[in-house]
């Protein structure tokens, strides 16, 4: 396994459509490491998750964990590793609601964004069964951080008040609690 270099808004892939993954592809030994690194650069990096265009590979891949001890979102529910091809939001709750977001390809910010607060997500596992999710607080808002980074769209794109928007710093010094 190994590192990968983090594609930085500012990179085409970031902001590219990302091609779905065929059944044949899900079981190639090319994809199964990237996901290996993915995981690997994602802990590294230590991201609650991390999609393909991310480490500039346009596919439709993402990979999810969250765990209480994590220094950048502490003392959010654990969720358990989880890799998903092809997610697609299904279904979502009316009703949104506002938290704190950053991103590894927008380093040192963090802003306030809206998210559905339940979401249904139709995908394939990492062994290419289908699979269904229901989501909710923050697992949910994980879920349509990466599936947005599959459709070229980062965080900042959702901030409906921009001055929010806040350094890691000051978000430590003056927001956090
Ligand atoms: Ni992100």
């Amino acid at each position: 396994m190994s590192l990968l270099k983090i594609a930085r808004l500012g990179h085409p892939k970031i902001r590219q459509e990302a091609e779905p993954v065929s059944a044949e592809e899900m079981h190639s030994e090319a994809i199964q490491r990237l996901i290996d690194d993915m995981i690997e650069t994602m802990r590294d990096a230590h991201g609650v998750g991390i999609a393909a265009p991310q480490v500039h590979v346009s596919k439709r891949i993402i990979a999810i964990e969250v765990s209480p001890e994590n220094p950048r979102y502490p003392n959010q529910p654990a969720v358990p590793l989880m890799v998903l091809f092809n997610p697609t939001i299904t279904t979502h709750a009316e009703t949104t609601l506002e938290g704190w977001e950053g991103c590894l390809s927008v380093p040192d910010l963090r802003g306030r964004v809206p998210r559905w607060t339940k979401v249904n997500i139709r995908a394939a596992d990492r062994r290419g069964q289908a699979v269904q999710l229901d989501a909710e607080g923050f697992f949910a808002r994980v879920i349509q951080h990466e599936v947005d980074h599959l459709h070229g769209r980062v965080f900042l794109d959702r901030l409906p008040d921009l001055s929010t928007l806040t350094n890691l710093r000051e978000y430590e010094q003056f927001w956090k609690h």
